[in-house]
């Protein structure tokens, strides 16, 4: 693999969910292969899950790594061509991918949506900004429109928990405080409707995302009516996309609860976490046996470190 922006990057799916199963079962087995690279991981954004497992991925496979958080610890980076920078900017895309290119072996970063403008946001200045001056590998740690890393750990979940040929999975729109990206929900649309499933998106009208519109995914806005037999319900709050950027409804209806649970096939409970308790779901669902989201966390690191893997491949070849 050259790079890992979003699901265009995976040749076989199937084959990289495998590999992060058997990176779970043996993480050591590769410790050579990332032997003297340097895995350079670049926030604008806070993070736990995605910071800590990545950064446990490489150390697993031998790598040095080192991290820098923009908002607090370097200079603020210019992504506009052609610009006069005489006002807060300190430094530009171009100086700075280069600089990072020549310490790094991979660049991983970080760069959430801004939720003002959908065109923009769709854009991936930051991330299209590092990919057209980088010269070495880019990962997507979360970006405006997509968090790769995610999807992949999400549909190894599945693949490890799913007992039937062809699983109901439901991605239920959630509620929250504020406004949330799109990344998380369209990351796993798009690879959670690539394996064998019956998908179903629920949400409230205006939620729709676009990436499930331009995959004739199947949209519900009952949202019991969509959890009936499920087997796995996936919880997660976004920002309208009717009306970009906005969070009109404070819907405690769309929570997660036992009693709407209780309508799947024992279905299991996913969310890529943080979660807001008693907001987007339930204590009772959360705390419950059906709850697999530590697990789900846990498997971060190992669908990270299938993806470096395949990417140290590729550089050593
Ligand atoms: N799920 C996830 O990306 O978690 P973090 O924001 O903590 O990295």
């Amino acid at each position: 693999m050259k790079n890992y922006l979003n699901i265009n990057d995976v040749n076989n799916l199937d084959d990289l969910v495998n590999e992060a199963i058997a990176a779970k079962k043996a993480p050591f087995s590769n410790k050579e292969l990332g032997q003297n690279k340097v895995l350079g991981m670049l926030f604008f954004n806070p993070s736990l899950r995605t910071r800590l497992s990545t950064q446990k991925a490489a150390i697993n496979l031998g790598m040095d790594v080192m991290v820098i958080n923009f908002r607090s610890d370097s200079w603020t980076l210019e992504f506009e061509d052609g610009t006069i920078m005489n006002a807060g900017k300190s430094e530009h895309i171009k100086e700075a991918a280069q600089v990072i290119s020549q310490y790094c072996d991979i660049i991983a970063i970080r760069a959430f949506a801004l939720l003002d403008n959908k065109e923009q946001d769709y854009a991936e200045q930051v991330l299209s900004g590092f990919q057209k001056y980088a010269s070495v590998p880019i990962v997507n740690m979360e970006s405006a429109t997509a968090h790769p890393l995610q999807g992949l750990t999400d549909v190894m979940t599945i693949k490890e928990h799913n007992r039937k040929p062809k699983p109901k999975v439901v991605l239920t729109w959630a509620p929250h405080l504020k406004p949330l990206p799109h990344a998380v929900a369209n990351s796993f649309i798009n690879y959670g409707s690539t394996i064998d499933c019956d998908f179903i998106l629920t949400c409230p009208k205006g939620y729709e995302l676009d990436i499930a519109t331009n995959n004739n995914i199947t949209v519900s806005h009952d949202q019991e009516e969509a959890f009936k037999n499920a087997d796995f319900v996936y919880a997660k709050s976004w920002a309208s996309n009717s009306e970009y950027g906005s969070l009109t409804l404070p819907e405690k209806e769309w929570e997660v609860t036992a009693k709407k649970m209780n309508l799947t096939s024992n279905g299991k409970f996913m969310h890529c976490l943080p979660v807001r308790r008693n907001v987007v779901v339930a204590d009772e669902v959360l705390d419950s046996e059906h709850s697999i989201v530590i697990e789900q966390a846990n498997n971060r690191t190992y669908a990270a470190q299938a993806v470096l893997q395949s990417i140290l491949e590729d550089i050593k070849a």
